[in-house]
């Protein structure tokens, strides 16, 4: 990246929390959006470790140490191209942090009692952290350090987004126009996959790590997929048209949608009279052909983690006095320096 270029470019950031199983619904609906993009972009990739405090019973440091490796091999499996986009853990940047607690100090608690994603997920916790609270505002703070034009995220991170913009223009209104007030990038179909063996949740990493049939792993072997395809949730028709088919087969004719690129009126004329196996089948096909190489690519760099270790400090060093810069514009906005 030239420095000239990344002026005119527009910034492109977004991140994944580096917990559970990652599958295809990632794929689809955030690394194939961001991978596909990056030569139009100024791009930046963050591993969110910070984020995956946000439940201490459930992740022990072990667990996230090696995680965070992992993540960072999957984002250039996936075809993030190091050269064209820089890819680093949100801890390695300190600002992250600093300017979380700034942005909370100005973030109404009633905006964050409201997110679903907090509403859903502290109803299973027996004590409620903090920091599941402030998740948002961290992402927020994410978002708001680069200068970030586009955010492209699956449909579930929608409403962060827009609490990322109301933050921005709170501080605008307080301390005068500091922020650049980002944009969702939402591919229009696939932005929400959901689970194969239960079509009314999104596939979640969580879920997937916890059952085999939930979800297809980005670096599950080609058996594995056709297991899981094979016990995917039907329906006892024969409905393959999109408008008219149950959730379950809407689901697979959506996931065969985004990874063949095939039009609407291809994929029915395709699947039309041909059964529910016959979409398994040529779903399977098409799953293990455009994960084979992903997986390939993500064992060759985890037999070599000081490569990954390189990538990530690379990108860290980059996109750091970014970071900087902002938060310096912002505490003195505040009046903190
Ligand atoms: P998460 O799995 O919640 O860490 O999400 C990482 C990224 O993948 C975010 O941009 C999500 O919006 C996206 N994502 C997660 N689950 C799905 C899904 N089931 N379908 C489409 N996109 C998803
Ligand atoms: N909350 C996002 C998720 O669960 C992860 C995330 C953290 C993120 N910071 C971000 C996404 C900034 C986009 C931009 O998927």
């Amino acid at each position: 990246m030239q420095p000239s270029e990344a002026k005119h470019k527009p910034v492109v950031f977004s991140g994944i929390q580096p917990t559970g199983k990652m599958h295809i619904g990632n794929y689809i609906g955030a690394l194939s959006v961001w991978a596909e993009n990056q030569s139009k972009y100024d791009n930046i990739f963050c591993i969110v470790d910070l984020h995956a405090l946000t439940i201490p019973e459930a992740i022990k440091p072990e667990y996230l140490r090696h995680k965070v490796v992992e993540f960072a091999a999957l984002y250039i499996a996936c075809g993030i191209d190091p050269e064209q986009s820089a890819i680093f853990i949100q801890s390695h940047v300190p600002a992250h942090a600093e300017l979380t607690w700034l942005l909370n100090c100005v973030t109404p608690l009633g905006w964050l009692e409201r997110m679903t994603q907090y509403k859903s997920k502290s109803a299973h916790q027996e004590s409620v952290g903090t920091g599941l609270l402030a998740y948002p505002v961290l992402q927020a703070a994410d978002i708001l350090l680069y200068n970030t034009n586009l955010v492209p995220v699956g449909d579930d991170q929608r409403q962060h987004v827009e609490l990322t913009r109301d933050i921005a223009q709170r501080f605008a209104f307080l301390y005068g126009e500091t922020f650049v007030t980002p944009e969702l990038l939402i591919r229009r179909s696939g932005a929400r996959i959901m689970g194969l063996d239960d079509p009314t949740v999104k596939m979640s990493k969580s879920l997937g790590e916890q059952r085999p049939e939930h979800s297809i792993g980005l670096v599950d072997e080609p058996g594995v997929i056709r297991r899981t395809v094979a016990r995917a949730v039907t329906d006892t028709a024969r409905e393959t048209r999109f408008e008219h088919a149950s959730a379950g087969v809407l689901n697979l004719l959506t996931i065969y949608e985004a990874l063949s690129g095939e039009t609407r009126p291809a994929i029915e004329a395709r699947f039309a009279g041909g059964g529910y196996g016959d979409l398994k089948r040529q779903l399977t096909e098409l799953l293990v052909e455009t994960l084979a190489p992903i997986r390939k690519r993500y064992q060759d760099l985890m037999t070599d983690p000081t490569e990954l270790d390189i990538i990530l400090r690379t990108g860290a060093a980059k996109v750091a006095p970014v970071a900087e810069a902002t938060l310096t514009r912002v505490k003195r906005a505040m009046g903190c320096a």
